[in-house]
């Protein structure tokens, strides 16, 4: 009779070596996480202060959520280049949908939050985001022009952050964390 009783010898299960193998990654992510759920908080508290006439502090709050948003695409490469990508074999179609709709969303806010960056820079140089009487006023809708951009940028990271961390769930589950 087997002393073993029925457990195999051979090396750690198939669901320990897939845990062991997420661990680098899934620390990733979640540092991604973390990151994004920062700088939509940092937004946020950016589109208060544009509304309370306060554009100063909106520029920066609005640089620095930018500068997280570059920070990431940064260590996305990194990560790419040592950790590879996912291996989406093991994830349900309900994942590796609610990971598309994530991508989409990224994919929204970096385009749509880089034009708002560039007529947010343009206004910097107008008297809408500084009160020397020597700069040009802005053109006229320019203002709304950006507003609705940026708003469209914010939405998109809300819901990148939202599809986020239900990827994320996902992942801890896989990895049986
Ligand atoms: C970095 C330079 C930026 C400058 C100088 C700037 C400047 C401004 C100004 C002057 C306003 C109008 C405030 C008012 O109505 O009186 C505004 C509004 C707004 N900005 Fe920016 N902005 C910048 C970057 C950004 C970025 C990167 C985003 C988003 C990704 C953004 C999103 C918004 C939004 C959503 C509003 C409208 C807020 C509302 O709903 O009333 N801005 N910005």
């Amino acid at each position: 009779m087997s002393e073993n009783f029925g457990v195999s010898t051979r090396g750690p299960s198939r669901h320990g070596r897939y845990a062991a193998s997420m661990e680098p990654k899934l620390a990733y992510w979640t540092g991604a996480t973390l990151n994004m759920a920062t700088l939509v908080l940092l937004a946020f508290a950016g589109i208060r202060r544009a509304r309370d006439g306060q554009a100063d502090r909106h520029r920066r709050l609005m640089l620095l959520a930018a500068s997280l948003v570059v920070a990431f695409v940064l260590s996305y490469v990194l990560k790419l280049l040592a950790l590879g990508r996912e291996d989406l074999e093991a994830w349900s179609n309900g994942a590796i949908w609610t990971l598309r709709f994530h991508e989409t969303c990224v994919l929204v806010m970096l385009t749509s939050g880089g034009l708002a960056l560039r007529r947010g820079l343009a206004l910097s140089r107008t008297r809408a985001a500084n009160k020397d009487a020597n700069l040009p006023s802005p053109l006229p809708g320019e203002i709304e022009r950006h507003g609705r951009i940026g708003r469209i940028a914010v939405c998109a990271a809300s819901l990148g952050l939202l599809s986020a961390c239900a990827v994320l769930a996902g992942m801890y589950q896989r990895a049986a964390l």
